[in-house]
């Protein structure tokens, strides 16, 4: 029997995965960062699968962790989000393309423009992932000597959202008439300028570019703070949440879809996709054992560096091939280091095994075989913890591969997953709505 609410999919593409040791994994593609070749044959591969989008994350500086760790990982560097969707799109035809962009650091008739641009390219397709970027290094490639502060930040996005979409909505559908008998090109009254004049931003515009095919890109979100959730509640149509543990995921469900009610919107015009890291294998045991091996490829350096941080506390004195010892209260996170404390004492790992999880990849986590992974994901949906998922694979291609030959097809037997797309552009895909034009209704 199929059931009425399926599964959406996203991919979360860090090229070579989000886990630090998965470049060092036999058979993974280490430079697919920078190899076009090695992302088209990932991307053509979701499509097989089905999936709602590729998802490319970004970054405006180098990621700011100590160089002796960062020396080691593969996440570090990737290609920019527009160049590289645009190319892909030219070799796919289904797939939604979403590309990261931020509104702190970037101009919105830049923005707006790039994103119509890949719409039109891509023939309805693309998605902003709005970010407001966290990482204070950015402000200093954008000629800042300080980063913009968090409740800042986040009123320029609401802003910034506004003069984007009004930007979008600069020409009517049917502004371009073509006439060549009469010799118009395109009907003036048909054109709005934006005229905006805010508290951060002055746009004159109209757009130069038609509007996109899906009216606009989908809106992308994936804030976690009490800001964060409200710029998602109230904009975004995709939220990219963390992976918390199944109760926490509920919580965040429920709030940000009421959140969305109060703000006037309906709120199954939020889809909410927990990221989570995917380990299949035969059994149980071999996925675990998989995850461990996976693991201890992280270098010991850099993964006890990230133990520190967590503890906050010196872990390089610990012995690594003994139990965590008992740490002292500091001024630090308690809530982040009782969850690694948990989690050592959960799993009986050695302070090795323990600082490797950490620096590898620690949230979210489905290991198992097709069916206990389908279960998961199953019990995920129905319970109301999330309307799918932003998968990350372990390692590529064997992880991305391994999803789309094996959990694919366990999801659609049970009625979880579409066989095929619905339609053509990726508002289709995931069931939402096309916007009504705000000046030309
Ligand atoms: C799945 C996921 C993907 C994210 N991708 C990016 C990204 O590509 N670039 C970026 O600057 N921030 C990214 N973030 C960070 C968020 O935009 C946001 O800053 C973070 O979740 C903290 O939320 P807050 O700023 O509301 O506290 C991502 C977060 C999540 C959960």
């Amino acid at each position: 029997m199929a059931s009425a609410r399926q599964l959406h999919l996203g991919a979360f593409m860090r090229p070579v995965s989000i886990h630090t040791g998965a470049w060092r994994w036999p058979g993974a593609f280490p430079d697919a960062n920078f190899n076009l070749a090695h992302l088209k044959r990932f991307i053509q591969t979701l499509e097989r699968g089905r999936f709602d989008a590729f998802f490319m994350a970004d970054h405006l500086a180098v990621l700011n962790m100590p160089l002796e760790a960062l020396k080691r990982s593969h996440t570090v560097t990737s290609f920019e989000p527009f160049t590289l969707l645009s190319a892909l799109s030219a070799f796919t035809e289904r797939i939604g393309l979403v590309a990261t962009a931020s509104t702190t650091f970037d101009a919105p008739y830049h923005i707006a423009r790039r994103f119509a641009s890949l719409d039109h390219l891509s023939g309805g397709r693309a998605g902003w992932n709005i970010v407001t970027t966290s990482n204070p290094d950015a402000a200093l490639n954008f000629g800042l000597e300080e980063h913009m502060e968090h409740a800042e930040r986040y009123a320029r996005a609401r802003e910034f959202y506004e003069v984007v979409t009004g930007l979008w909505d600069s020409w009517a559908d049917d502004a371009f008439v073509r006439d060549a008998e009469s010799g118009i090109y395109f009907d003036p009254e048909k054109l709005h300028a934006l005229a905006h004049k805010g508290k951060y931003l002055s746009v004159r515009g109209p757009l130069n570019i038609a509007r996109p095919v899906q009216g606009w890109p989908v809106i992308v979100q994936a804030g976690a703070s009490d800001a964060g959730r409200q710029l998602a509640a109230e904009t975004a149509e995709v939220v990219f949440a963390a992976g918390l543990p199944l109760p926490a995921a509920r919580q965040f469900y429920a709030d940000v879809k009421g959140r969305a009610q109060k703000a006037g919107r309906n709120p199954d015009h939020v889809k909410i996709l927990p990221g989570a890291l995917v380990i299949v294998a035969d059994t149980v045991e071999e996925a675990r054992a998989r995850r461990a091996k996976l693991d201890s490829l992280v270098h010991y350096e850099s993964a006890i560096a990230s133990l520190s941080i967590a503890l906050g506390h010196d872990a390089s004195t610990f012995d690594p091939d003994g139990p965590l010892p008992d740490i002292p209260d500091t001024n630090q996170s308690k809530s982040g280091r009782e969850r690694v404390v948990d989690l050592a004492r959960r799993e009986r790992l050695t302070v090795r095994q323990l600082a490797q999880r950490l620096g590898g990849y620690s949230g979210l986590t489905f290991a198992g075989t097709p069916a206990t992974i389908a279960d998961a994901m199953e019990e995920w949906l129905h319970s109301r913890a999330s309307d799918g998922f932003n998968v990350m694979f372990p390692y590529l291609p064997q992880g991305l591969d391994d999803f789309v030959d094996r959990v694919v097809p366990e999801l659609q037997r049970r009625g979880l997953f579409r066989r095929e797309y619905p339609g053509v552009t990726l508002r289709d895909t995931l069931g939402l709505p096309r916007p009504e034009n705000r000046f030309f209704a």
